[in-house]
């Protein structure tokens, strides 16, 4: 059942309130993703609602740096419109048939067929979307191309031939625009099949600006005085501006802080608040303890400055 949202109220953005998106009414379907807090911002939001409502024989690829927010906008789109969703991570393995699904054994020794992610997204009308698409052996993808125009999908194992539901999307997200890892910082990305990559309407995802952040932190750790979060929130896009390119693109860190990561500092610090050095010690967990001697070093260096003598 469709229902229609308001997209002022169910996004927390501004808009006119008379703008309202297709949705589903709110009802017992495992597949629609648990609503987190979520900060959306307006630009991503319009991409991603646009294709949500007219993909016009389109996927929809998310690119960005690693932790920045792109598997979750699309998640909590999905939950706030009661969308399912079926997520999978790509990887170098991963064949067209994990998708499709598999015979199983069943008691009694006959065989029946079990729906893959792809199949149930296209016969229930949800979204498939696939994490790391780029580090998928392109051949495997191929199989994709004519399920994204919108043609029927056929199982070869079964014969089945299933005509796709209205409410069926296919997303995408990846460190790369699938041309290959450019910066040497993701391991186990492959160069993508153009043919296939043309299917997609790109969209990108790059870090939550310092005021988003800020209402991000304010979310997860609310006791926090508002300068501490402002400094975290400035360590980590000083880290993020020295990392760019990564360390064989002139960058001079191997490792950054991501929205992900500064989430997970700010609560590593509640938790040890009565550590000497909470910042500190917490940084080290959240991050510093994956780097070398050195960089380890020279981002506490960046922090002390940032910081001053609120730190150590
Ligand atoms: N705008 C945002 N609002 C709320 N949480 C966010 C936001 N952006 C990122 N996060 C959080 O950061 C973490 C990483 O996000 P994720 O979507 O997994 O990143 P990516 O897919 O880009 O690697 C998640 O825990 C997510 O909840
Ligand atoms: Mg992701």
């Amino acid at each position: 059942m469709i229902k229609h949202y308001s997209i002022a109220a169910t996004f927390g953005i501004q808009a006119p309130a008379s703008l309202k998106v297709e949705g589903f009414e709110p009802e017992q379907n495992p597949y629609v993703p648990a609503q987190k807090p979520y900060v959306f911002r307006k630009e991503h939001l319009r991409d991603v609602l646009a294709f949500l409502g007219s993909p016009n024989g389109d996927g929809l690829y998310l690119t960005g740096p690693t932790g920045s927010g792109k598997t979750s906008l699309l998640e909590q789109v999905a939950a706030r419109l009661h969308w399912g969703v079926h997520t999978v991570t790509g990887h170098g393995r991963m064949e067209l048939n994990d998708l499709l699904g598999q015979y199983m054994l069943a008691d009694g020794g006959a065989m029946h067929w079990i729906d893959g992610p792809l199949t149930l997204a296209v016969r229930l009308g949800h979204v498939l979307l696939i994490n790391e698409i780029d580090s998928v052996d392109p051949a495997e993808l191929i199989g994709l191309n004519e399920i994204v125009e919108g043609k029927p999908l056929t199982l070869p194992q079964t014969g089945a031939v299933i005509t796709p539901h209205s409410k069926f999307r296919l997303a995408a997200t990846g460190n790369s625009v699938g041309n290959g890892d450019q910066s040497g910082l993701y391991q186990g990305v492959l160069r993508q099949n153009l043919a296939f990559l043309d299917r997609f309407r790109l969209m990108e995802v790059g870090y939550p600006d310092p005021e988003d952040e800020m209402q991000l932190l304010a979310a997860v750790v609310p006791n926090m005085p508002e300068s501490v979060r402002a400094s975290m929130i400035k360590v980590a896009n000083q880290i993020r501006k020295v990392f760019i390119g990564g360390q064989d693109g002139g960058g001079l860190l191997s490792v950054t802080l991501s929205t992900r990561g500064l989430l997970r500092w700010a609560s590593l610090v509640a938790t040890f608040k009565s550590a000497p050095n909470a910042l500190a010690y917490a940084l080290d967990r959240a991050l510093t303890f994956r780097a070398e001697a050195s960089e380890r070093e020279a981002i506490h260096r960046i922090a002390k400055d940032v910081f001053g003598d609120d730190w150590a």
